[in-house]
């Protein structure tokens, strides 16, 4: 097991099963349970289950519905069920759907208890199992009910990617995009040249798409400060994951990121800090990611609606992270609801096939 990021509790590891049995063992847990959904349990948890007791592992239902409280129930009445004290340990072993339910749930029973995550999608490894967030959806709000809150151990093996489908893989790679364009520099260079290609990305890519984040929360755990700018594409991102989640044509996360971060490009133009010459090379990079479904006119004061949702806005202003260049971020105030409606036309416009 080598380190990615000590103060993160971050690791790599190519020998899974005896990397986590250490962490048990230096745990001294009184029990250990595991939380999986219907295809982690199926495609994962085979390369672990000698370490787990048949009755101590418990399987929700996939997908970003599920991440509800329904299944937080479910969680805390199977814990209690098997008298779960505050020894023991949960290991997520999923996508961010399950580090990000799995994290909440343990980070409130009894107060709290300790967590493992195994991440096993591209987007959880580089993303939603780093930095301490954890959260659940809630009357149909994204991430609305949630903590702050760290794993004892995020061990990273992404020999856990061979059976995830492209749809996914790029999914994740939207972060890392992300990540690229907040960074500037090399990983902005490498990621947004025009023949890179999301099938390209390789282990040290994805080596430093996770330090870039770590180094981030590091300074700023419960985001005061620098750590907003990772929120760069969630605002609107958020917005449209919220508005086709009832839609036959949903987004994944990491698509709906996809979709935030270009719109959000966009509203940088429009408030002239982002030269637009930056568009022509970001639009393409992203367009590779997703098939865009347009947004009817009379349904944007719907994405309007979920924006004004968003856990960033503060005394009722909209609160966007925006970007200036590669590299250099702002925090804005002054985005108008005509320039959203604006943005949507442009997205509607520069997306279509
Ligand atoms: N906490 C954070 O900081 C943070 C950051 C980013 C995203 N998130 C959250 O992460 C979630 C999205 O995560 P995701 O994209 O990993 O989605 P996900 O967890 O829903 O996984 C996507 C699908 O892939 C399946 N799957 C997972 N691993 C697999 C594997 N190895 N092989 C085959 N199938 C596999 C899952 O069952 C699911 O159907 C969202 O809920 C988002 O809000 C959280």
């Amino acid at each position: 097991m080598t380190i990615i990021d000590q103060e993160e509790n971050l690791y790599w590891s190519d020998d899974i099963i005896s990397s986590l049995q250490s962490i048990i063992v230096k745990g001294n847990y009184s029990e250990v349970f595991a939380l999986c959904d219907k295809n982690t349990y199926q495609h994962c948890f085979p390369k672990l289950e000698t370490i787990f007791k048949l009755e101590n592992v418990m399987v929700v239902l996939d997908g970003e519905k599920n991440k509800d409280l329904a299944a937080t129930h479910f969680i805390w009445q199977k814990l209690l069920e098997i008298q779960a004290d505050r020894s023991c340990l949960l290991v997520n072993i999923g996508g961010g759907m399950i580090t990000d339910l799995g994290g909440f749930s343990a980070s409130v029973f009894k107060r709290g208890i300790n967590f493992v995550n195994i991440p096993t999608t591209l987007l959880a490894i580089i993303d939603a199992s780093v930095g301490g967030k954890t959260a659940i959806n809630f009357e149909g709000v994204k991430n609305v009910i949630g903590s702050f809150s760290k794993p004892e151990a995020t061990i990273i093996n992404p020999g856990f990617l061979n059976t995830l489908n492209e749809r996914q893989l790029k999914s994740g790679f939207a972060e890392m995009l992300k990540h690229a364009l907040l960074s500037g520099g090399e990983m902005y260079e490498r990621l947004f040249h025009p023949e890179f290609f999301f099938s390209l990305i390789n282990g040290k890519d994805i080596v430093s798409s996770i330090r870039f984040k770590a180094e981030i929360v590091k300074t700023d755990f419960t985001e005061q400060g620098i750590r907003r700018q990772l929120n760069i594409g969630h605002s609107l991102g958020h917005a449209f994951e919220s508005y086709f989640m009832d839609k036959q044509s949903s987004l994944l996360h990491g698509e709906a990121v996809a979709a935030g971060l270009l719109a959000e490009c966009y509203l940088s133009s429009l408030h002239d800090e982002l030269p637009n010459v930056y568009l022509e090379i970001i639009a393409p990079a992203v367009k590779q990611l997703f098939h865009w479904q347009t947004i009817p006119e009379e349904h944007f004061a719907e994405i309007i609606r979920f924006i004004n949702q968003d856990k960033k806005n503060t005394h009722s202003t909209l609160q966007f992270a925006l970007i200036r260049k590669p590299g250099e971020w702002f925090m804005s105030n002054t985005v108008k609801e005509s320039e959203i409606f604006q943005t949507l036309e442009w997205m509607n416009d520069t997306l279509k096939e």
